[in-house]
């Protein structure tokens, strides 16, 4: 065990802690910091990203035994509030970024060390910083948050106020308006909790998981699967996806006289459901 001395978000704390823990457990598990999330925690994707001295640093993957003592770190929570957001945070907002909202403080915390070393980026060099930072986002496509980050900018030189980066609706309706979305001032602060943060804070609660069929697909047993059925046939006599189907459209419209280009069908199998969907045609066997 070591001792700590750190300043996390501008209030001084003594922990005494396992040295190879890592900075986010220790915020996440020990102070329930939980706006630093852990996405693919091994330091890939930047969900993770905290300031320590200055720097954008990896939490999921800084052991404890790295910080100095009396380090300045830096949360998404620690950046703005509910009431008083940082230019960042609002042009988030404004801009449509918190879109699931995973990705949203580590990219917040990004763009903030990125405003501090050059207040006045060109968008190459703010695409190249979340670059440099591996910042991942799955939802918004990226141009957004260059947007946003060059509004916050500008809004930290002085040339615009936050306020006015925010959208007022004038009519009746918001309906394909930048209104902006209701869950997205939590996801900008790090207050919005997703399951793991839920976990953390209401302890012995229930956990599910979803787990995923080890097969592709599978059928009831009165249809066997197409993969099952056509596994008793000789390779040779192996029907393709394409004249299987063939011969089902053959049979579904009454004819009696087989297309020869299909070949046998084993009496046994069932004839396979007509194509209904792309997820369908990806069931196909390998030949
Ligand atoms: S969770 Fe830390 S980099 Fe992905
Ligand atoms: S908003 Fe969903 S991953 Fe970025």
């Amino acid at each position: 065990m070591i001792r700590k001395t750190l300043v996390i978000n501008g209030v001084t704390r003594n922990l005494v802690l396992d040295k190879d823990e890592t900075l986010a457990t220790v915020l996440r598990e020990h102070l329930l910091l939980t706006g630093c999330k852990i996405g693919c925690g091994e330091g890939h994707c930047g969900a993770c990203n905290v300031i320590v001295n200055g720097k954008v640093t990896k939490a999921c993957i800084f052991k404890m035994s790295r910080i100095p003592d009396n380090a300045e770190i830096t949360t998404i929570e620690g950046v703005g509030t509910l009431t008083d957001m940082h230019p960042l945070q609002v042009a988030w907002m404004a801009y449509g970024c918190a879109q699931c909202g995973f990705c949203t403080p580590g990219f917040i915390i990004s763009a903030k060390v990125l405003l501090e070393q050059n207040p006045n980026p060109t968008r190459e060099e703010v695409r190249d910083w979340f670059n440099k930072q591996r910042n991942l986002c799955r939802c918004t496509g990226y141009k957004p948050l260059i947007d946003a980050t060059m509004a916050a900018a500008a809004v930290l030189r002085g040339e615009m106020k936050k306020e006015d980066l925010i959208f007022k609706p004038t009519g009746d309706s918001i309906k394909g308006t930048k209104y902006i979305r209701p869950s997205a001032a939590q996801k900008v602060t790090g207050t919005w909790d997703f399951g793991a943060d839920d976990a953390l804070k209401m302890p012995g609660c229930l956990r599910l998981a979803l787990t995923q069929a080890k097969v592709s697909h599978s059928s009831p047993p009165a249809a066997p699967t197409r993969s099952t059925a056509w596994s008793c046939c000789p390779s040779t006599t192996r029907p393709t996806a394409s004249s299987v189907l063939s011969s089902a459209r053959t049979r579904s419209s009454s004819s009696v006289t087989p297309s020869p280009s299909s070949p046998p069908i084993p009496r046994s199998m069932p004839a396979p459901p007509p194509r209904r969907s792309r997820s369908t045609s990806r069931s196909c066997p390998p030949t």
